[in-house]
Protein backbone atom coordinates (compact mmCIF):
# COMPACT_ATOMS: atom_id res chain seq x y z
CA UNK A 1 0.00 0.00 0.00
CA UNK A 2 1.25 3.47 -0.87
CA UNK A 3 1.31 6.24 1.92
CA UNK A 4 -0.26 9.97 0.52
CA UNK A 5 3.16 11.28 0.46
CA UNK A 6 4.54 8.79 -1.57
CA UNK A 7 1.87 8.45 -3.56
CA UNK A 8 2.49 12.37 -4.24
CA UNK A 9 6.28 12.13 -5.43
CA UNK A 10 5.22 9.02 -7.54
CA UNK A 11 2.73 11.38 -9.25
CA UNK A 12 4.87 14.15 -10.44
CA UNK A 13 7.38 11.77 -11.68
CA UNK A 14 5.47 9.99 -13.72
CA UNK A 15 2.35 11.97 -14.67
CA UNK A 16 -1.11 10.53 -15.40
CA UNK A 17 -3.98 12.15 -17.27
CA UNK A 18 -7.50 12.69 -14.59
CA UNK A 19 -11.02 13.73 -15.45
CA UNK A 20 -12.95 15.51 -13.09
CA UNK A 21 -16.63 15.97 -13.36
CA UNK A 22 -18.14 19.01 -11.50
CA UNK A 23 -14.61 20.52 -11.60
CA UNK A 24 -16.11 24.31 -11.05
CA UNK A 25 -17.60 23.14 -7.44
CA UNK A 26 -15.85 23.10 -4.27
CA UNK A 27 -14.89 19.67 -4.30
CA UNK A 28 -13.95 19.40 -7.95
CA UNK A 29 -11.78 22.77 -7.79
CA UNK A 30 -9.71 21.88 -4.95
CA UNK A 31 -9.24 18.18 -6.89
CA UNK A 32 -7.90 20.31 -9.94
CA UNK A 33 -6.00 22.36 -7.36
CA UNK A 34 -4.46 19.50 -6.10
CA UNK A 35 -3.45 17.67 -8.91
CA UNK A 36 -1.92 20.54 -11.39
CA UNK A 37 0.20 20.91 -8.30
CA UNK A 38 0.84 17.79 -8.72
CA UNK A 39 1.59 18.39 -12.63
CA UNK A 40 -0.67 15.95 -13.71
CA UNK A 41 -3.05 16.46 -16.73
CA UNK A 42 -6.80 17.15 -16.02
CA UNK A 43 -9.95 17.12 -18.17
CA UNK A 44 -12.52 19.24 -16.13
CA UNK A 45 -16.30 18.78 -17.31
CA UNK A 46 -19.02 21.22 -15.86
CA UNK A 47 -22.12 22.83 -16.64
CA UNK A 48 -22.22 25.11 -13.94
CA UNK A 49 -25.53 23.89 -12.09
CA UNK A 50 -24.23 25.03 -8.73
CA UNK A 51 -19.94 25.42 -9.59
CA UNK A 52 -18.62 28.98 -10.28
CA UNK A 53 -15.82 29.79 -13.09
CA UNK A 54 -14.51 31.73 -10.16
CA UNK A 55 -13.72 28.70 -8.68
CA UNK A 56 -11.22 27.98 -11.57
CA UNK A 57 -10.26 31.35 -11.87
CA UNK A 58 -9.15 31.08 -8.37
CA UNK A 59 -7.20 27.55 -9.14
CA UNK A 60 -5.59 29.42 -11.87
CA UNK A 61 -4.19 32.12 -9.81
CA UNK A 62 -2.86 29.43 -6.96
CA UNK A 63 -0.75 27.72 -10.05
CA UNK A 64 2.10 28.22 -12.23
CA UNK A 65 1.34 28.89 -15.93
CA UNK A 66 2.63 25.62 -16.97
CA UNK A 67 0.12 23.93 -14.53
CA UNK A 68 -2.66 25.84 -15.78
CA UNK A 69 -1.60 24.52 -19.26
CA UNK A 70 -1.96 20.94 -18.46
CA UNK A 71 -5.87 21.80 -17.72
CA UNK A 72 -8.52 21.25 -20.49
CA UNK A 73 -12.18 22.58 -19.47
CA UNK A 74 -14.99 21.23 -21.22
CA UNK A 75 -18.89 23.16 -20.76
CA UNK A 76 -20.72 19.80 -20.98
CA UNK A 77 -23.47 17.85 -18.96
CA UNK A 78 -23.37 14.42 -17.24
CA UNK A 79 -27.22 14.15 -18.57
CA UNK A 80 -25.93 13.87 -22.27
CA UNK A 81 -24.17 11.14 -22.89
CA UNK A 82 -22.00 12.31 -25.62
CA UNK A 83 -20.45 14.77 -23.33
CA UNK A 84 -19.50 12.18 -20.91
CA UNK A 85 -18.22 10.29 -23.54
CA UNK A 86 -16.10 13.37 -25.06
CA UNK A 87 -14.69 13.96 -21.90
CA UNK A 88 -13.79 9.80 -21.23
CA UNK A 89 -11.76 9.93 -24.06
CA UNK A 90 -7.90 9.63 -23.34
CA UNK A 91 -8.63 9.91 -19.42
CA UNK A 92 -6.42 7.01 -17.11
CA UNK A 93 -8.55 7.97 -13.98
CA UNK A 94 -11.92 9.33 -13.16
CA UNK A 95 -12.88 11.56 -10.49
CA UNK A 96 -17.00 11.42 -10.81
CA UNK A 97 -18.03 14.85 -8.05
CA UNK A 98 -20.52 16.06 -10.78
CA UNK A 99 -24.07 15.90 -8.56
CA UNK A 100 -27.01 18.38 -7.41
CA UNK A 101 -25.72 17.98 -3.48
CA UNK A 102 -28.04 19.23 -0.41
CA UNK A 103 -31.58 17.27 0.57
CA UNK A 104 -33.86 19.58 1.01
CA UNK A 105 -32.81 20.86 -3.07
CA UNK A 106 -33.76 17.11 -3.29
CA UNK A 107 -37.11 17.34 -1.11
CA UNK A 108 -38.04 20.73 -3.47
CA UNK A 109 -37.28 18.66 -6.65
CA UNK A 110 -36.73 15.06 -6.81
CA UNK A 111 -36.71 15.15 -10.55
CA UNK A 112 -33.74 17.37 -11.39
CA UNK A 113 -31.66 15.56 -8.30
CA UNK A 114 -32.52 11.96 -10.13
CA UNK A 115 -31.71 13.35 -13.62
CA UNK A 116 -28.55 14.18 -12.73
CA UNK A 117 -27.50 12.08 -9.99
CA UNK A 118 -28.50 9.20 -11.20
CA UNK A 119 -29.28 9.43 -15.54
CA UNK A 120 -25.62 11.50 -15.29
CA UNK A 121 -23.98 8.92 -12.94
CA UNK A 122 -25.43 5.98 -15.44
CA UNK A 123 -24.21 7.97 -18.36
CA UNK A 124 -20.86 8.18 -16.71
CA UNK A 125 -20.31 4.93 -15.65
CA UNK A 126 -21.17 3.65 -19.28
CA UNK A 127 -18.42 6.24 -20.64
CA UNK A 128 -15.72 5.36 -18.53
CA UNK A 129 -16.05 1.53 -18.40
CA UNK A 130 -16.66 2.26 -22.66
CA UNK A 131 -13.36 4.45 -22.70
CA UNK A 132 -11.55 1.92 -20.51
CA UNK A 133 -10.70 4.18 -18.10
CA UNK A 134 -7.90 2.57 -15.61
CA UNK A 135 -9.91 3.86 -12.47
CA UNK A 136 -13.27 5.23 -11.63
CA UNK A 137 -13.48 6.95 -8.01
CA UNK A 138 -17.21 8.25 -7.50
CA UNK A 139 -18.66 10.68 -4.55
CA UNK A 140 -20.45 8.60 -2.76
CA UNK A 141 -22.68 10.03 0.64
CA UNK A 142 -22.95 9.47 4.79
CA UNK A 143 -26.46 10.22 3.25
CA UNK A 144 -26.90 6.07 2.77
CA UNK A 145 -26.52 5.57 5.86
CA UNK A 146 -29.93 6.84 6.14
CA UNK A 147 -32.38 6.29 9.33
CA UNK A 148 -29.78 3.08 10.59
CA UNK A 149 -29.34 4.37 14.34
CA UNK A 150 -25.87 2.57 14.89
CA UNK A 151 -22.84 4.92 15.54
CA UNK A 152 -20.58 4.60 14.51
CA UNK A 153 -21.21 4.19 11.06
CA UNK A 154 -19.96 1.03 9.15
CA UNK A 155 -19.90 0.68 5.79
CA UNK A 156 -21.88 -2.41 5.69
CA UNK A 157 -24.77 -1.61 7.74
CA UNK A 158 -27.05 0.98 6.36
CA UNK A 159 -30.83 2.03 6.74
CA UNK A 160 -33.07 3.55 4.54
CA UNK A 161 -32.95 6.78 2.71
CA UNK A 162 -34.53 9.85 4.32
CA UNK A 163 -34.07 12.09 0.87
CA UNK A 164 -34.49 11.76 -2.53
CA UNK A 165 -31.02 12.69 -2.66
CA UNK A 166 -29.86 9.59 -0.23
CA UNK A 167 -31.96 7.20 -2.91
CA UNK A 168 -29.48 9.13 -5.79
CA UNK A 169 -26.66 8.55 -4.00
CA UNK A 170 -27.33 4.49 -2.62
CA UNK A 171 -28.40 3.88 -6.22
CA UNK A 172 -24.97 5.33 -7.51
CA UNK A 173 -23.61 2.73 -5.71
CA UNK A 174 -25.91 -0.34 -6.23
CA UNK A 175 -25.10 0.71 -10.05
CA UNK A 176 -21.27 0.49 -9.65
CA UNK A 177 -21.52 -2.79 -7.90
CA UNK A 178 -23.80 -4.22 -10.87
CA UNK A 179 -20.99 -2.94 -13.14
CA UNK A 180 -18.54 -4.67 -11.81
CA UNK A 181 -20.33 -7.91 -11.65
CA UNK A 182 -21.73 -7.69 -15.12
CA UNK A 183 -19.01 -5.46 -17.05
CA UNK A 184 -15.97 -6.33 -15.02
CA UNK A 185 -15.59 -2.56 -14.60
CA UNK A 186 -14.79 -2.46 -10.54
CA UNK A 187 -15.09 1.52 -9.00
CA UNK A 188 -14.65 2.98 -5.92
CA UNK A 189 -16.90 4.61 -3.86
CA UNK A 190 -16.51 7.43 -1.42
CA UNK A 191 -18.68 7.99 1.17
CA UNK A 192 -17.97 11.59 2.19
CA UNK A 193 -18.84 12.52 5.48
CA UNK A 194 -19.85 17.08 5.71
CA UNK A 195 -16.55 18.34 3.79
CA UNK A 196 -16.25 21.94 4.57
CA UNK A 197 -12.83 23.94 3.24
CA UNK A 198 -12.12 26.89 1.17
CA UNK A 199 -14.34 27.74 -2.31
CA UNK A 200 -17.44 25.96 -0.56
CA UNK A 201 -20.43 28.20 -1.52
CA UNK A 202 -21.78 29.97 1.17
CA UNK A 203 -24.63 31.25 -0.62
CA UNK A 204 -27.93 30.24 -1.49
CA UNK A 205 -30.64 28.63 -0.11
CA UNK A 206 -29.00 25.62 -0.70
CA UNK A 207 -25.35 26.53 0.90
CA UNK A 208 -24.07 23.75 3.95
CA UNK A 209 -24.08 24.40 7.11
CA UNK A 210 -20.28 26.28 7.73
CA UNK A 211 -20.18 28.17 4.45
CA UNK A 212 -23.70 29.35 5.87
CA UNK A 213 -22.86 30.18 9.40
CA UNK A 214 -19.18 31.69 8.63
CA UNK A 215 -21.06 34.20 5.95
CA UNK A 216 -24.17 35.12 8.56
CA UNK A 217 -21.63 35.79 11.36
CA UNK A 218 -18.93 37.95 9.04
CA UNK A 219 -22.10 39.36 8.05
CA UNK A 220 -23.77 40.18 11.51
CA UNK A 221 -26.64 38.50 11.06
CA UNK A 222 -28.37 35.75 12.83
CA UNK A 223 -27.10 32.08 13.00
CA UNK A 224 -29.98 29.26 12.56
CA UNK A 225 -29.61 25.97 14.67
CA UNK A 226 -32.28 23.60 13.07
CA UNK A 227 -33.14 21.31 15.55
CA UNK A 228 -31.40 21.87 19.49
CA UNK A 229 -27.82 22.02 18.42
CA UNK A 230 -26.93 18.34 19.72
CA UNK A 231 -27.32 17.08 16.18
CA UNK A 232 -23.67 15.98 15.29
CA UNK A 233 -21.66 15.28 12.37
CA UNK A 234 -18.26 14.24 11.37
CA UNK A 235 -17.10 17.47 9.50
CA UNK A 236 -14.18 16.63 7.16
CA UNK A 237 -12.02 19.05 6.10
CA UNK A 238 -11.53 19.44 2.41
CA UNK A 239 -7.57 18.00 2.10
CA UNK A 240 -8.36 14.89 3.94
CA UNK A 241 -11.22 14.17 1.04
CA UNK A 242 -8.26 15.32 -1.70
CA UNK A 243 -6.00 12.36 -0.13
CA UNK A 244 -9.22 10.19 -0.13
CA UNK A 245 -9.32 10.09 -4.00
CA UNK A 246 -6.00 10.12 -4.83
CA UNK A 247 -5.20 7.50 -3.04
CA UNK A 248 -8.62 5.43 -4.27
CA UNK A 249 -7.76 5.82 -7.97
CA UNK A 250 -4.40 4.82 -8.23
CA UNK A 251 -4.54 2.08 -5.68
CA UNK A 252 -3.08 -1.26 -6.93
CA UNK A 253 -4.40 -3.00 -4.40
CA UNK A 254 -7.58 -5.07 -6.41
CA UNK A 255 -9.60 -6.20 -3.27
CA UNK A 256 -9.45 -2.41 -3.07
CA UNK A 257 -11.39 -1.66 -5.78
CA UNK A 258 -15.65 -2.34 -6.10
CA UNK A 259 -15.71 -0.55 -2.76
CA UNK A 260 -17.50 1.73 -1.12
CA UNK A 261 -15.82 3.88 1.87
CA UNK A 262 -15.90 6.28 4.35
CA UNK A 263 -14.15 9.34 4.13
CA UNK A 264 -13.60 11.36 7.18
CA UNK A 265 -12.13 11.88 10.43
CA UNK A 266 -13.58 9.84 12.98
CA UNK A 267 -15.00 12.36 15.35
CA UNK A 268 -18.24 14.01 16.21
CA UNK A 269 -19.07 17.44 16.99
CA UNK A 270 -22.37 18.72 17.90
CA UNK A 271 -24.28 21.99 16.03
CA UNK A 272 -23.48 23.79 19.32
CA UNK A 273 -19.95 22.94 19.41
CA UNK A 274 -19.39 23.81 15.69
CA UNK A 275 -21.04 27.05 16.64
CA UNK A 276 -18.70 28.04 19.27
CA UNK A 277 -15.69 26.61 16.91
CA UNK A 278 -16.58 29.26 14.16
CA UNK A 279 -17.37 31.67 16.43
CA UNK A 280 -13.54 31.11 17.88
CA UNK A 281 -11.98 31.16 14.73
CA UNK A 282 -13.96 34.21 13.18
CA UNK A 283 -12.10 36.22 16.67
CA UNK A 284 -9.00 35.54 15.41
CA UNK A 285 -9.09 37.12 12.86
CA UNK A 286 -10.43 40.11 14.52
CA UNK A 287 -14.12 39.50 13.77
CA UNK A 288 -15.80 39.43 16.88
CA UNK A 289 -19.31 37.83 17.02
CA UNK A 290 -21.69 38.17 19.94
CA UNK A 291 -25.23 36.85 18.82
CA UNK A 292 -26.74 33.61 20.42
CA UNK A 293 -27.40 31.51 17.98
CA UNK A 294 -31.10 30.90 17.09
CA UNK A 295 -32.86 27.22 17.24
CA UNK A 296 -35.74 26.41 14.84
CA UNK A 297 -37.53 23.29 14.27
CA UNK A 298 -35.67 20.04 13.10
CA UNK A 299 -35.48 20.06 9.04
CA UNK A 300 -36.81 17.12 7.40
CA UNK A 301 -34.56 14.36 5.83
CA UNK A 302 -31.44 15.69 8.22
CA UNK A 303 -30.08 12.91 9.58
CA UNK A 304 -29.66 12.90 13.71
CA UNK A 305 -26.26 11.76 14.42
CA UNK A 306 -23.52 10.75 12.57
CA UNK A 307 -19.68 9.45 13.03
CA UNK A 308 -17.93 7.74 10.53
CA UNK A 309 -15.53 4.52 11.32
CA UNK A 310 -12.85 5.05 8.66
CA UNK A 311 -10.81 2.25 9.45
CA UNK A 312 -11.96 0.43 6.19
CA UNK A 313 -10.32 3.08 4.54
CA UNK A 314 -7.50 3.39 6.74
CA UNK A 315 -6.56 -0.34 5.98
CA UNK A 316 -7.25 -0.78 2.25
CA UNK A 317 -6.74 2.66 0.45
CA UNK A 318 -3.76 3.80 3.34
CA UNK A 319 -6.22 6.87 4.09
CA UNK A 320 -4.51 8.86 6.82
CA UNK A 321 -6.65 11.88 7.56
CA UNK A 322 -3.67 14.95 8.68
CA UNK A 323 -7.02 17.28 9.65
CA UNK A 324 -9.20 17.58 12.57
CA UNK A 325 -12.17 19.92 12.78
CA UNK A 326 -10.23 22.44 14.20
CA UNK A 327 -7.05 22.29 11.87
CA UNK A 328 -9.62 22.59 9.15
CA UNK A 329 -11.47 25.80 10.38
CA UNK A 330 -8.44 27.83 11.05
CA UNK A 331 -7.06 26.88 7.53
CA UNK A 332 -10.28 27.94 5.36
CA UNK A 333 -11.27 30.90 7.63
CA UNK A 334 -9.25 33.34 6.05
CA UNK A 335 -10.42 32.31 2.67
CA UNK A 336 -13.62 33.21 3.77
CA UNK A 337 -13.23 35.97 5.10
CA UNK A 338 -11.18 37.53 2.25
CA UNK A 339 -14.05 36.04 -0.38
CA UNK A 340 -16.99 37.39 1.97
CA UNK A 341 -15.15 40.92 2.87
CA UNK A 342 -14.66 41.44 -0.45
CA UNK A 343 -18.59 40.35 -1.64
CA UNK A 344 -19.95 42.01 0.88
CA UNK A 345 -20.69 45.87 -1.29
CA UNK A 346 -22.24 43.57 -4.01
CA UNK A 347 -24.18 42.04 -2.07
CA UNK A 348 -25.42 45.26 -0.41
CA UNK A 349 -26.03 46.76 -3.71
CA UNK A 350 -27.79 43.90 -5.08
CA UNK A 351 -30.10 43.82 -2.03
N1 LIG B 1 -19.83 18.70 0.22
C1 LIG B 1 -20.18 17.67 0.97
O1 LIG B 1 -20.18 17.72 2.20
C2 LIG B 1 -20.59 16.36 0.33
C3 LIG B 1 -21.00 15.30 1.16
C4 LIG B 1 -21.36 14.10 0.57
C5 LIG B 1 -21.30 13.96 -0.81
N2 LIG B 1 -20.92 15.02 -1.58
C6 LIG B 1 -20.89 14.84 -3.04
O2 LIG B 1 -19.65 15.35 -3.51
C7 LIG B 1 -19.81 15.85 -4.85
C8 LIG B 1 -19.28 17.25 -4.96
O3 LIG B 1 -20.00 18.08 -4.05
P1 LIG B 1 -19.64 19.61 -3.80
O4 LIG B 1 -19.86 19.86 -2.36
O5 LIG B 1 -18.34 19.94 -4.41
O6 LIG B 1 -20.83 20.32 -4.58
P2 LIG B 1 -20.79 21.50 -5.65
O7 LIG B 1 -22.23 21.84 -5.89
O8 LIG B 1 -19.89 22.58 -5.20
O9 LIG B 1 -20.16 20.79 -6.92
C9 LIG B 1 -20.90 20.02 -7.82
C10 LIG B 1 -20.46 20.40 -9.21
O10 LIG B 1 -21.16 19.57 -10.16
C11 LIG B 1 -21.59 20.38 -11.24
N3 LIG B 1 -22.75 19.77 -11.87
C12 LIG B 1 -24.00 19.62 -11.34
N4 LIG B 1 -24.81 19.04 -12.24
C13 LIG B 1 -24.06 18.80 -13.35
C14 LIG B 1 -24.35 18.23 -14.60
N5 LIG B 1 -25.59 17.79 -14.90
N6 LIG B 1 -23.37 18.13 -15.52
C15 LIG B 1 -22.11 18.60 -15.23
N7 LIG B 1 -21.80 19.17 -14.05
C16 LIG B 1 -22.76 19.26 -13.12
C17 LIG B 1 -21.94 21.71 -10.57
O11 LIG B 1 -22.03 22.79 -11.48
C18 LIG B 1 -20.83 21.85 -9.56
O12 LIG B 1 -19.72 22.49 -10.11
C19 LIG B 1 -21.30 15.69 -5.17
O13 LIG B 1 -21.46 14.46 -5.85
C20 LIG B 1 -21.95 15.60 -3.80
O14 LIG B 1 -23.17 14.91 -3.83
C21 LIG B 1 -20.57 16.21 -1.05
Amino acid sequence: MTSYPTLQRKLTTAPRTWLITGVAGFIGSNLLEALLRLDQHVVGLDNFATGHQRNLDEVQREVTAEQWARFRFIAGDIRNPSDCRMSCAGVDHVLHQAALGSVPRSIDDPVATNATNIDGFLNMLIAARDCRVKSFVYAASSSTYGDHPGLPKVEDVIGKPLSPYAVTKYVNELYAEVFARTYGFASIGLRYFNVFGKRQDPNGAYAAVIPRWIAAMINGEDVFINGDGESSRDFCFIENTVQANLLAATTADESARNQVYNIAVGERTTLNQLFAALKDSLSNSGISYSRPPVYRDFRPGDVRHSLADIGKARKLLAYAPQFDIRAGIERAMPWYVDFLRSAQPLKRHTA
